[in-house]
């Protein structure tokens, strides 16, 4: 462990665990890689912590809930379906953190669901600024703040490459543009949600976890899973937990309103501004694609 993660670790085992009440915690894509390991950081730091994990895989999450503190549950949910999103949210009745961190990788094109929006753009964008519509109402009555993080990409984001005129991509779909349009979008959604004054009780966070050793790459084609693999095996990367003590320790950091963090937790400096009438245009097309169905 390095001396950057063993000083977010300290900071983070201050603060879960003097937090009274102890917290709700909800992890969306908890049965896997760096959600997990958020969920376990948590419990550990706080074991008196009401922890949630939602996500599709059952046996993933019976094996991690004795892990998760006195008070784990398991909500099982596509998250890639508004309406699956809106069903599990209205189990949930108190959360003081949100842990986004639902995702795949992989290369096949545009793959839309049953709601006809594509599954990646569902899953890193969309279905994600829906968990935060849901739950915000419980988020801004949290006793010690709402917190929101999103772990996704806060570094690579470019806004001068969105394409205003498909904002959903339904003609003009590659993987660099769904990629960009997730990143962007997030960072424009978070500045949102933010400027919004019944918010003020709530932070919102998008960080970027550098390469993790995950099972992310499992559904890539062999030809491109192979040569990852071999380099995380031969030390690319940082492990799960550090990861997650990290991503942890920038949501914690985020004092009032929004911040983009790197992988070290730290406040992203060299950010292109966002102007604000495209934070509005961004969240009318957010907020209209995630009504629709
Ligand atoms: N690993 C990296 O190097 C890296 C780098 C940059 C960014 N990221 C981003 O970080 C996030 C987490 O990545 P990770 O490496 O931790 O991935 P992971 O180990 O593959 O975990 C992904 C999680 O998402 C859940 N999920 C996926 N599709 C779902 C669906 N349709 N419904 C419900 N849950 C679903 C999975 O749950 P079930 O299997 O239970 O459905 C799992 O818990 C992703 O958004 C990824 O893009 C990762």
């Amino acid at each position: 462990m390095t001396a950057t993660v063993r000083a977010a670790t300290a900071s983070n085992a201050r603060i879960l665990s003097s937090l009274q009440p102890p917290p709700n915690v909800v992890v969306v894509g908890g049965t896997s890689g760096i959600g997990r390991a958020v969920a376990l950081s948590i419990a550990q730091h706080c074991p008196s912590a009401h922890i949630t994990i939602i996500g599709r895989n059952e046996s993933a999450a019976i094996d991690i809930l004795p892990q998760l503190g006195s008070n784990p549950k398991f909500l099982r949910a596509d998250v890639s379906l508004t309406s699956e999103i809106r069903a599990v949210t209205k189990k949930i009745n108190a959360v003081d953190i949100l842990v986004l961190t639902e995702g795949i990788l992989t290369m096949t094109g545009r793959t839309p669901t049953t709601e006809n929006i594509d599954n990646k753009l569902a899953l890193h964008y969309y279905g994600r600024v829906l968990f935060v519509q849901e739950l915000l109402p419980l988020l801004r009555s949290s006793p010690n703040g709402g917190k929101v993080l999103f772990v996704l990409d806060s570094i690579n984001g470019n806004p001068s490459k969105i394409n205003w005129n498909d904002m959903a991509l339904e003609n003009t779909y590659s993987l660099s543009s769904a990629a960009n349009h997730a990143l962007s979008f997030t960072d424009h959604a978070i500045q949102y949600f933010a400027s919004q004054p019944e918010n003020t009780n709530v932070t919102f966070t998008h960080a970027y976890p550098e390469v993790v050793r995950t099972n992310i790459s499992d559904n890539l084609p062999f030809w491109a899973r192979f040569p990852l693999k071999c380099s995380l095996a031969i030390g690319l990367g940082v492990t799960p937990e550090d990861c997650a003590e990290l991503m942890v320790y920038g949501m914690l950091g985020t004092e009032k309103g929004y911040r983009y963090v790197d992988n070290k937790g730290r406040t992203v400096t060299k950010k292109i501004p966002l102007q604000e009438d495209m934070v509005a245009k961004v969240w009318e097309h957010t907020s209209r694609r995630i009504s629709s169905n």
